[in-house]
Protein backbone atom coordinates (compact mmCIF):
# COMPACT_ATOMS: atom_id res chain seq x y z
CA UNK A 1 0.00 0.00 0.00
CA UNK A 2 1.47 3.13 -1.25
CA UNK A 3 1.79 6.02 1.72
CA UNK A 4 -0.38 9.35 1.39
CA UNK A 5 1.15 11.80 -1.30
CA UNK A 6 2.94 14.97 0.02
CA UNK A 7 1.39 18.40 -0.27
CA UNK A 8 3.02 21.73 0.35
CA UNK A 9 1.24 23.17 3.42
CA UNK A 10 1.50 27.02 2.00
CA UNK A 11 1.20 29.13 -1.01
CA UNK A 12 4.52 30.20 0.39
CA UNK A 13 6.18 26.89 0.85
CA UNK A 14 5.42 26.22 -3.28
CA UNK A 15 6.70 29.11 -4.02
CA UNK A 16 9.97 29.07 -2.00
CA UNK A 17 10.25 25.30 -3.27
CA UNK A 18 9.32 25.79 -7.03
CA UNK A 19 11.44 29.35 -7.37
CA UNK A 20 14.14 27.19 -5.50
CA UNK A 21 13.83 24.62 -8.61
CA UNK A 22 14.12 27.40 -11.00
CA UNK A 23 16.59 29.56 -9.64
CA UNK A 24 20.14 27.94 -9.68
CA UNK A 25 23.41 27.87 -11.43
CA UNK A 26 21.21 28.74 -14.62
CA UNK A 27 20.57 32.18 -13.42
CA UNK A 28 23.37 33.80 -11.62
CA UNK A 29 26.18 32.32 -13.62
CA UNK A 30 23.84 31.27 -17.43
CA UNK A 31 21.71 34.19 -17.58
CA UNK A 32 24.85 37.15 -16.56
CA UNK A 33 27.30 35.47 -19.04
CA UNK A 34 24.70 34.75 -21.84
CA UNK A 35 23.69 38.04 -21.63
CA UNK A 36 27.19 39.48 -21.98
CA UNK A 37 28.32 38.02 -24.56
CA UNK A 38 25.42 38.52 -26.86
CA UNK A 39 24.60 42.22 -26.92
CA UNK A 40 23.88 43.15 -23.60
CA UNK A 41 20.38 44.26 -22.67
CA UNK A 42 19.39 43.08 -26.09
CA UNK A 43 20.15 39.26 -25.09
CA UNK A 44 17.62 40.50 -21.46
CA UNK A 45 14.71 42.02 -23.76
CA UNK A 46 14.45 38.84 -25.89
CA UNK A 47 15.06 36.67 -22.78
CA UNK A 48 11.84 38.07 -20.78
CA UNK A 49 10.02 38.10 -24.56
CA UNK A 50 10.42 34.39 -25.15
CA UNK A 51 10.45 33.72 -20.85
CA UNK A 52 7.07 35.10 -20.50
CA UNK A 53 5.44 34.19 -24.13
CA UNK A 54 6.99 30.61 -24.45
CA UNK A 55 8.38 29.45 -20.79
CA UNK A 56 5.47 30.51 -18.71
CA UNK A 57 2.95 28.68 -20.84
CA UNK A 58 5.39 25.69 -20.80
CA UNK A 59 5.63 25.77 -17.25
CA UNK A 60 1.95 26.16 -16.43
CA UNK A 61 1.33 22.94 -18.95
CA UNK A 62 3.24 21.09 -16.26
CA UNK A 63 1.75 22.77 -13.24
CA UNK A 64 -1.60 21.56 -14.38
CA UNK A 65 -0.96 17.84 -15.43
CA UNK A 66 0.90 17.81 -12.44
CA UNK A 67 -2.18 18.63 -10.06
CA UNK A 68 -4.39 17.34 -11.91
CA UNK A 69 -2.98 13.96 -11.94
CA UNK A 70 -1.35 13.80 -8.30
CA UNK A 71 1.65 11.81 -9.48
CA UNK A 72 4.79 11.74 -11.44
CA UNK A 73 5.21 12.06 -14.74
CA UNK A 74 4.69 9.12 -15.93
CA UNK A 75 1.62 7.98 -14.44
CA UNK A 76 0.40 11.81 -14.94
CA UNK A 77 0.94 11.81 -18.70
CA UNK A 78 -0.47 8.28 -19.19
CA UNK A 79 -3.64 9.47 -17.32
CA UNK A 80 -4.22 12.68 -19.49
CA UNK A 81 -4.03 10.23 -22.27
CA UNK A 82 -7.41 8.11 -23.80
CA UNK A 83 -5.68 5.75 -26.46
CA UNK A 84 -3.69 2.87 -26.59
CA UNK A 85 -0.11 4.88 -28.44
CA UNK A 86 -0.49 7.86 -26.46
CA UNK A 87 -1.08 6.24 -23.88
CA UNK A 88 2.87 4.03 -25.14
CA UNK A 89 4.00 7.51 -25.86
CA UNK A 90 3.06 8.90 -22.41
CA UNK A 91 5.12 6.02 -20.43
CA UNK A 92 8.02 7.27 -23.09
CA UNK A 93 8.01 11.03 -22.89
CA UNK A 94 7.95 10.48 -18.92
CA UNK A 95 10.58 8.09 -18.95
CA UNK A 96 12.75 10.23 -20.61
CA UNK A 97 12.02 12.79 -18.84
CA UNK A 98 13.34 10.92 -15.87
CA UNK A 99 16.63 9.76 -17.38
CA UNK A 100 17.13 13.36 -18.33
CA UNK A 101 16.96 14.95 -15.31
CA UNK A 102 19.17 11.98 -13.88
CA UNK A 103 22.06 12.79 -16.19
CA UNK A 104 21.01 16.64 -15.46
CA UNK A 105 21.72 16.17 -11.69
CA UNK A 106 24.85 14.12 -12.51
CA UNK A 107 26.66 17.40 -14.19
CA UNK A 108 25.09 19.81 -12.05
CA UNK A 109 26.39 18.06 -8.55
CA UNK A 110 30.02 18.18 -10.30
CA UNK A 111 29.35 21.80 -10.57
CA UNK A 112 27.88 22.48 -7.36
CA UNK A 113 30.46 20.59 -5.61
CA UNK A 114 33.42 23.13 -7.25
CA UNK A 115 31.12 25.42 -5.33
CA UNK A 116 30.88 23.72 -1.92
CA UNK A 117 34.98 23.48 -2.38
CA UNK A 118 35.23 27.19 -3.07
CA UNK A 119 33.00 28.14 0.08
CA UNK A 120 35.75 26.16 2.05
CA UNK A 121 38.21 28.16 0.76
CA UNK A 122 38.20 31.52 2.57
CA UNK A 123 37.70 29.37 5.79
CA UNK A 124 40.84 27.73 5.53
CA UNK A 125 42.32 30.82 4.59
CA UNK A 126 40.64 32.98 8.06
CA UNK A 127 42.85 30.10 10.14
CA UNK A 128 45.93 30.19 7.71
CA UNK A 129 45.88 26.59 6.75
CA UNK A 130 46.84 26.97 3.25
CA UNK A 131 47.60 24.06 1.90
CA UNK A 132 44.14 22.78 2.72
CA UNK A 133 43.09 26.29 0.31
CA UNK A 134 45.27 25.47 -1.89
CA UNK A 135 43.92 21.58 -2.10
CA UNK A 136 40.39 23.02 -2.19
CA UNK A 137 41.24 25.43 -5.27
CA UNK A 138 43.05 23.18 -7.31
CA UNK A 139 41.24 21.51 -10.01
CA UNK A 140 41.53 17.44 -8.78
CA UNK A 141 39.17 14.31 -9.35
CA UNK A 142 39.75 13.21 -5.90
CA UNK A 143 38.49 16.87 -4.88
CA UNK A 144 35.67 16.95 -7.00
CA UNK A 145 34.66 13.17 -6.52
CA UNK A 146 34.74 14.05 -2.26
CA UNK A 147 32.39 16.92 -3.16
CA UNK A 148 29.75 15.40 -5.07
CA UNK A 149 29.74 13.02 -2.87
CA UNK A 150 28.70 15.36 -0.20
CA UNK A 151 26.63 17.19 -2.24
CA UNK A 152 24.61 14.43 -3.07
CA UNK A 153 24.44 13.08 0.43
CA UNK A 154 22.66 16.71 1.52
CA UNK A 155 20.45 16.81 -1.33
CA UNK A 156 19.63 12.85 -0.43
CA UNK A 157 19.39 13.78 3.21
CA UNK A 158 16.42 16.41 2.33
CA UNK A 159 14.60 14.34 -0.29
CA UNK A 160 14.38 11.45 2.12
CA UNK A 161 12.41 13.83 4.69
CA UNK A 162 9.79 14.56 1.85
CA UNK A 163 7.53 16.92 0.73
CA UNK A 164 7.06 19.19 3.84
CA UNK A 165 9.59 18.28 6.34
CA UNK A 166 12.09 17.99 3.52
CA UNK A 167 11.74 20.09 0.28
CA UNK A 168 9.43 22.80 1.80
CA UNK A 169 11.22 23.01 5.28
CA UNK A 170 14.48 23.82 3.44
CA UNK A 171 13.46 25.99 0.34
CA UNK A 172 11.50 28.18 2.98
CA UNK A 173 15.09 28.59 4.39
CA UNK A 174 17.70 28.94 1.85
CA UNK A 175 15.64 30.88 -0.69
CA UNK A 176 14.95 34.31 1.38
CA UNK A 177 18.62 33.79 2.38
CA UNK A 178 19.32 33.69 -1.35
CA UNK A 179 17.68 36.60 -1.53
CA UNK A 180 19.57 38.63 0.87
CA UNK A 181 22.72 37.34 0.14
CA UNK A 182 22.31 38.78 -3.54
CA UNK A 183 21.03 42.00 -2.78
CA UNK A 184 24.15 42.66 -0.49
CA UNK A 185 26.41 41.50 -2.81
CA UNK A 186 25.19 43.75 -5.41
CA UNK A 187 25.39 46.69 -3.06
CA UNK A 188 28.53 45.95 -2.06
CA UNK A 189 30.01 45.34 -5.54
CA UNK A 190 27.84 48.42 -7.05
CA UNK A 191 30.31 50.72 -4.73
CA UNK A 192 33.55 49.27 -6.39
CA UNK A 193 35.23 51.33 -9.03
CA UNK A 194 34.62 49.39 -12.49
CA UNK A 195 31.57 48.45 -11.87
CA UNK A 196 29.59 50.98 -13.69
CA UNK A 197 31.01 50.06 -16.98
CA UNK A 198 29.91 46.27 -16.11
CA UNK A 199 26.65 47.72 -15.42
CA UNK A 200 26.72 49.62 -18.83
CA UNK A 201 27.93 45.77 -20.89
CA UNK A 202 24.55 44.60 -18.80
CA UNK A 203 22.33 47.33 -19.55
CA UNK A 204 22.85 49.47 -22.89
CA UNK A 205 21.23 47.13 -25.52
CA UNK A 206 23.23 46.13 -28.52
CA UNK A 207 19.57 46.04 -30.78
CA UNK A 208 21.62 44.66 -33.78
CA UNK A 209 21.74 41.88 -32.34
CA UNK A 210 18.24 41.13 -31.54
CA UNK A 211 17.14 39.52 -34.95
CA UNK A 212 20.73 37.08 -34.42
CA UNK A 213 19.53 33.25 -34.71
CA UNK A 214 22.10 32.58 -32.17
CA UNK A 215 20.45 35.02 -29.81
CA UNK A 216 17.04 34.01 -29.59
CA UNK A 217 18.46 30.43 -29.64
CA UNK A 218 20.55 31.17 -26.47
CA UNK A 219 17.97 32.90 -24.94
CA UNK A 220 15.30 30.18 -25.14
CA UNK A 221 17.66 27.45 -24.36
CA UNK A 222 18.44 29.74 -21.18
CA UNK A 223 14.70 30.29 -20.11
CA UNK A 224 13.79 26.88 -21.00
CA UNK A 225 16.60 25.49 -18.45
CA UNK A 226 15.88 28.43 -16.05
CA UNK A 227 12.60 27.58 -15.72
CA UNK A 228 13.50 23.46 -15.10
CA UNK A 229 11.21 22.51 -18.09
CA UNK A 230 10.57 19.35 -20.05
CA UNK A 231 11.96 16.66 -17.25
CA UNK A 232 8.69 16.85 -14.85
CA UNK A 233 10.41 19.01 -12.44
CA UNK A 234 7.43 21.38 -12.37
CA UNK A 235 5.25 18.45 -12.73
CA UNK A 236 5.89 16.85 -9.71
CA UNK A 237 6.23 19.64 -7.83
CA UNK A 238 2.54 21.10 -9.26
CA UNK A 239 1.26 17.51 -8.09
CA UNK A 240 1.87 18.47 -4.55
CA UNK A 241 -0.04 21.64 -4.92
CA UNK A 242 -3.46 22.29 -3.04
CA UNK A 243 -6.70 21.80 -4.92
CA UNK A 244 -7.76 25.22 -3.78
CA UNK A 245 -4.50 27.64 -5.37
CA UNK A 246 -4.99 29.77 -8.20
CA UNK A 247 -2.51 28.10 -10.30
CA UNK A 248 -2.29 31.00 -13.56
CA UNK A 249 -1.47 33.05 -10.58
CA UNK A 250 1.02 31.04 -8.92
CA UNK A 251 2.47 29.81 -12.12
CA UNK A 252 3.11 33.70 -12.93
CA UNK A 253 4.43 34.07 -9.81
CA UNK A 254 7.14 31.35 -10.07
CA UNK A 255 8.11 32.94 -13.79
CA UNK A 256 8.40 36.47 -11.96
CA UNK A 257 10.88 35.61 -9.35
CA UNK A 258 13.29 33.12 -11.59
CA UNK A 259 13.29 35.72 -13.99
CA UNK A 260 13.80 38.84 -11.25
CA UNK A 261 16.70 36.85 -10.12
CA UNK A 262 18.03 36.29 -12.97
CA UNK A 263 17.97 39.94 -14.02
CA UNK A 264 19.26 40.75 -10.38
CA UNK A 265 22.35 38.47 -10.72
CA UNK A 266 23.37 40.16 -13.95
CA UNK A 267 23.84 43.26 -11.75
CA UNK A 268 26.33 41.24 -9.62
CA UNK A 269 28.07 39.23 -11.89
CA UNK A 270 28.76 41.86 -14.62
CA UNK A 271 29.63 45.02 -12.39
CA UNK A 272 32.00 42.59 -10.79
CA UNK A 273 33.64 41.23 -14.04
CA UNK A 274 34.80 44.62 -14.38
CA UNK A 275 35.46 45.27 -10.83
CA UNK A 276 38.39 42.70 -11.39
CA UNK A 277 39.21 44.16 -14.64
CA UNK A 278 39.97 47.53 -12.68
CA UNK A 279 41.91 45.31 -10.43
CA UNK A 280 44.07 43.91 -12.71
CA UNK A 281 42.37 40.81 -13.33
CA UNK A 282 41.79 39.37 -17.19
CA UNK A 283 38.38 39.14 -17.96
CA UNK A 284 38.53 38.59 -21.78
CA UNK A 285 39.61 35.45 -23.45
CA UNK A 286 41.74 34.97 -26.34
CA UNK A 287 38.53 35.89 -28.67
CA UNK A 288 38.17 39.04 -27.03
CA UNK A 289 34.84 37.62 -25.51
CA UNK A 290 34.35 38.14 -21.79
CA UNK A 291 35.29 34.62 -19.79
CA UNK A 292 32.06 33.09 -19.17
CA UNK A 293 32.70 29.55 -18.76
CA UNK A 294 34.06 27.92 -15.99
CA UNK A 295 37.04 30.02 -16.01
CA UNK A 296 34.79 33.10 -14.40
CA UNK A 297 33.29 31.10 -11.46
CA UNK A 298 36.43 28.99 -10.20
CA UNK A 299 39.27 31.48 -11.40
CA UNK A 300 38.45 35.29 -12.39
CA UNK A 301 35.47 35.81 -9.10
CA UNK A 302 38.46 34.43 -6.68
CA UNK A 303 41.00 36.26 -8.36
CA UNK A 304 38.70 39.66 -7.80
CA UNK A 305 37.94 38.78 -4.33
CA UNK A 306 41.74 38.23 -3.72
CA UNK A 307 42.28 41.53 -4.98
CA UNK A 308 39.61 42.84 -2.18
CA UNK A 309 42.01 42.59 1.05
CA UNK A 310 40.56 41.15 4.20
CA UNK A 311 37.40 42.02 2.96
CA UNK A 312 37.62 39.72 0.33
CA UNK A 313 37.22 36.30 2.07
CA UNK A 314 33.59 37.50 3.53
CA UNK A 315 32.93 38.20 -0.20
CA UNK A 316 33.70 35.03 -1.33
CA UNK A 317 32.39 33.40 1.42
CA UNK A 318 29.22 35.21 0.42
CA UNK A 319 29.61 34.13 -3.11
CA UNK A 320 30.04 30.98 -2.65
CA UNK A 321 27.38 30.30 -0.27
CA UNK A 322 25.03 31.93 -2.57
CA UNK A 323 26.04 29.71 -5.28
CA UNK A 324 25.62 26.55 -2.96
CA UNK A 325 22.08 27.46 -1.60
CA UNK A 326 21.11 28.22 -5.51
CA UNK A 327 22.36 24.74 -6.73
CA UNK A 328 20.92 22.67 -4.02
CA UNK A 329 17.36 24.16 -3.97
CA UNK A 330 17.90 22.99 -7.52
CA UNK A 331 19.12 19.82 -7.21
CA UNK A 332 16.97 18.43 -4.66
CA UNK A 333 14.04 19.32 -6.84
CA UNK A 334 15.65 16.83 -9.45
CA UNK A 335 16.16 14.18 -7.54
CA UNK A 336 12.07 14.57 -6.41
CA UNK A 337 11.32 13.47 -10.16
CA UNK A 338 13.08 9.78 -10.27
CA UNK A 339 12.52 9.05 -6.57
CA UNK A 340 8.32 9.94 -6.68
CA UNK A 341 8.43 7.45 -9.49
CA UNK A 342 10.14 4.95 -7.52
CA UNK A 343 7.71 5.59 -4.84
CA UNK A 344 4.32 5.94 -7.15
CA UNK A 345 5.48 3.31 -9.92
CA UNK A 346 7.41 0.30 -7.76
CA UNK A 347 6.10 0.52 -4.24
CA UNK A 348 9.40 1.84 -3.03
CA UNK A 349 9.23 3.28 0.16
CA UNK A 350 10.19 7.17 0.17
CA UNK A 351 13.52 6.68 2.09
CA UNK A 352 14.93 3.55 0.52
CA UNK A 353 14.08 5.42 -2.68
CA UNK A 354 15.33 8.68 -2.10
CA UNK A 355 19.05 6.45 -1.21
CA UNK A 356 18.77 3.87 -4.45
CA UNK A 357 18.20 6.77 -6.77
CA UNK A 358 20.71 8.82 -4.84
CA UNK A 359 23.19 6.62 -5.01
CA UNK A 360 22.66 5.53 -8.72
CA UNK A 361 23.22 9.54 -9.88
CA UNK A 362 26.20 9.50 -7.71
CA UNK A 363 27.79 6.77 -9.62
CA UNK A 364 26.99 8.60 -12.76
CA UNK A 365 28.76 11.75 -11.55
CA UNK A 366 31.56 10.07 -10.21
CA UNK A 367 32.19 8.67 -13.62
CA UNK A 368 31.46 12.13 -15.14
CA UNK A 369 34.48 13.25 -13.08
CA UNK A 370 37.02 10.62 -14.02
CA UNK A 371 36.53 10.89 -17.48
CA UNK A 372 35.31 14.73 -17.70
CA UNK A 373 36.72 15.39 -20.95
CA UNK A 374 34.77 13.79 -23.18
CA UNK A 375 31.39 13.25 -20.91
CA UNK A 376 30.93 16.46 -19.33
CA UNK A 377 30.42 18.63 -22.46
CA UNK A 378 28.52 15.44 -24.17
CA UNK A 379 26.49 14.87 -21.14
CA UNK A 380 25.36 18.97 -20.95
CA UNK A 381 24.98 18.88 -24.56
CA UNK A 382 22.63 16.01 -24.94
CA UNK A 383 20.68 16.68 -21.95
CA UNK A 384 19.57 20.69 -22.20
CA UNK A 385 20.29 21.46 -26.17
CA UNK A 386 18.48 17.95 -27.12
CA UNK A 387 16.43 16.52 -24.75
CA UNK A 388 14.39 18.99 -22.62
CA UNK A 389 13.55 21.08 -26.07
CA UNK A 390 12.37 17.97 -27.38
CA UNK A 391 10.28 17.10 -24.13
CA UNK A 392 8.96 20.66 -23.83
CA UNK A 393 7.56 20.11 -27.12
CA UNK A 394 5.87 16.76 -26.76
CA UNK A 395 4.05 18.16 -23.00
CA UNK A 396 2.80 20.80 -25.29
CA UNK A 397 1.45 18.08 -27.67
CA UNK A 398 -0.13 16.54 -24.62
CA UNK A 399 -1.25 18.97 -23.06
CA UNK A 400 -3.22 20.68 -26.02
CA UNK A 401 -3.47 17.68 -28.55
CA UNK A 402 -3.95 14.68 -26.29
CA UNK A 403 -5.67 15.98 -23.42
CA UNK A 404 -9.55 17.02 -23.42
CA UNK A 405 -9.61 20.72 -23.12
CA UNK A 406 -12.93 20.26 -20.87
CA UNK A 407 -10.69 18.70 -18.24
CA UNK A 408 -8.21 21.13 -18.44
CA UNK A 409 -10.73 24.09 -17.87
CA UNK A 410 -12.38 21.83 -15.09
CA UNK A 411 -8.84 21.54 -13.11
CA UNK A 412 -7.96 25.45 -13.84
CA UNK A 413 -11.16 26.07 -12.41
CA UNK A 414 -10.29 24.69 -9.10
CA UNK A 415 -8.94 27.49 -7.00
CA UNK A 416 -9.79 29.98 -9.90
CA UNK A 417 -13.85 29.55 -10.57
CA UNK A 418 -13.54 32.72 -12.90
CA UNK A 419 -10.64 31.51 -15.21
CA UNK A 420 -12.97 30.46 -17.92
CA UNK A 421 -13.41 34.31 -18.51
CA UNK A 422 -9.68 35.21 -17.40
CA UNK A 423 -7.38 36.56 -19.76
CA UNK A 424 -5.52 33.37 -19.48
CA UNK A 425 -7.89 30.93 -20.54
CA UNK A 426 -8.51 32.76 -23.68
CA UNK A 427 -4.85 33.32 -24.85
CA UNK A 428 -3.24 30.25 -22.96
CA UNK A 429 -4.82 27.33 -25.01
CA UNK A 430 -3.89 28.72 -28.33
CA UNK A 431 -0.09 29.09 -27.41
CA UNK A 432 0.65 25.92 -26.08
CA UNK A 433 -1.80 24.06 -28.71
CA UNK A 434 0.47 26.09 -31.91
CA UNK A 435 3.17 29.06 -30.47
CA UNK A 436 5.04 26.75 -28.11
CA UNK A 437 5.53 23.72 -30.24
CA UNK A 438 6.32 25.89 -33.56
CA UNK A 439 8.92 28.00 -31.81
CA UNK A 440 10.47 25.33 -29.83
CA UNK A 441 11.10 23.22 -33.12
CA UNK A 442 12.26 26.46 -35.02
CA UNK A 443 14.51 27.49 -32.42
CA UNK A 444 15.46 24.01 -32.28
CA UNK A 445 16.23 23.13 -36.02
CA UNK A 446 18.16 26.72 -35.71
N1 LIG B 1 16.50 25.69 -13.26
C1 LIG B 1 17.76 25.25 -12.76
C2 LIG B 1 18.81 26.34 -12.97
O1 LIG B 1 18.51 27.38 -13.46
C3 LIG B 1 18.20 23.98 -13.40
C4 LIG B 1 17.21 22.86 -13.50
C5 LIG B 1 16.98 22.24 -14.72
C6 LIG B 1 16.52 22.42 -12.36
C7 LIG B 1 16.06 21.20 -14.81
C8 LIG B 1 15.61 21.37 -12.45
C9 LIG B 1 15.37 20.77 -13.69
O2 LIG B 1 19.95 26.17 -12.65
Amino acid sequence: MAAPRGEFSSRFGFLMAASGSAVGLGNIWGFPTNAASNGGAAFLIAYLILAFALAYPALMAELIIGRYARSNAVTALRKISAGERSRAAAMLVGFIGIITVSLILSFYAIVSGWMIAFFFDPLARIINFDSASRWLTTDAVLRNSIFVVLFMLVTVIIIRAGVKDGIEKWASRLMPSLIIILILLIIYVLTLPGAMEGLRAYLVPDFSRIVEPALVVDAMGQAFFSLSLGVGTMLIYGSYISKEENLPTIGGLVALLDIGIAVLAGLLILPAMYVALANGVEIFDAEGGLIAGPGLIVSVLPALFNTMGSIGVFVALAFFLLMTIASLTSSISMLEVPVAYGVEHHGLERKNAAIIVGSIITIISLIVVFYFDPLFDMVVTFTTEVSQPLLGFSFCIFVAWIWRRNDILQEIKQGSPEAENGLFWKVWPFYVKYICPLAILVVYFQ
